[in-house]
């Protein structure tokens, strides 16, 4: 068994608003093992993007904490909403995370060029996110979210806009590449079938 990776200790998650408390995320308790891919399946409204928005640390628990196995540990965060940015091009949208972590070099940009021909987005690099379609838009999405290279892939359900062949296709394309490329992987979705496939 590999070591782990992150552990996700007693974390719970409470909103609050005009009408009350809403509380999302009970009690969550999970070892994370590196290199392992773990899928979290539940229905909607149950609180799962909320708990990777939490392992992103782009929100707060209410209590609780993740512990992770060293500091150099990097996260990658697919968003459910693919959330690209409409004045930037395709090639741009993927470069932003390696911008922001000044880390784009020729080679790394050549790197996101290959995978975006990999994924047949090729004709695009130079388009705007409005030309795509849906599916396209979370591929884009996603060779972002590899673009930096993380340790660790938060994918908050990765292939919802996607037809069943082209998810069939991509998932097979995602598999592989995670393996190649030695990642831990957090996958949530309320597809069961896609989880075990
Ligand atoms: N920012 C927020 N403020 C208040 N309530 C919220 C907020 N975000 C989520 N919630 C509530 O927390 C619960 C869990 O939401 P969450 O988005 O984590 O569910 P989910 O499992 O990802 O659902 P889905 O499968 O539909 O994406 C829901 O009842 C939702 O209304
Ligand atoms: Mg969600």
């Amino acid at each position: 068994m590999n070591k782990t990776i992150l552990k996700i200790e007693h974390i719970k998650k409470v909103y609050h608003d005009l009408s009350g408390e809403m509380e999302a995320i009970k009690d969550i308790n999970l070892d994370i093992y590196d290199k392992e891919f773990l899928s979290i399946v539940g229905p909607s409204g149950c609180g799962k993007s909320s708990l990777l928005s939490i392992l992103s640390n782009l929100s707060t628990s209410t209590s609780g904490k993740i512990v992770f196995d060293n500091y150099n540990v990097k996260i990658g965060y697919m968003l459910q909403s693919d959330s690209l940015f409409p004045w930037r091009t395709i090639l741009d949208n993927c470069l932003i995370g390696l911008e922001i972590s000044k880390e784009l070099t020729p080679e790394k940009r050549n790197r996101v060029i290959e995978m975006l021909n990999m994924y047949g987005l090729g004709e695009f690099i130079d388009k705007y996110p409005s030309s795509l379609s849906g599916g396209m838009k979370q591929r884009v999405a996603l060779i972002r979210t590899l673009a930096t290279d993380p340790d660790i892939l938060l994918l908050d359900e990765p292939f919802s806009a996607l037809d069943y062949q082209t998810r069939l296709a991509l998932s097979d394309d995602v598999y592989k590449i995670i393996r190649n490329e030695g990642k831990t992987v957090i996958m949530v979705t309320h597809d069961l079938a896609e989880s075990i496939y």
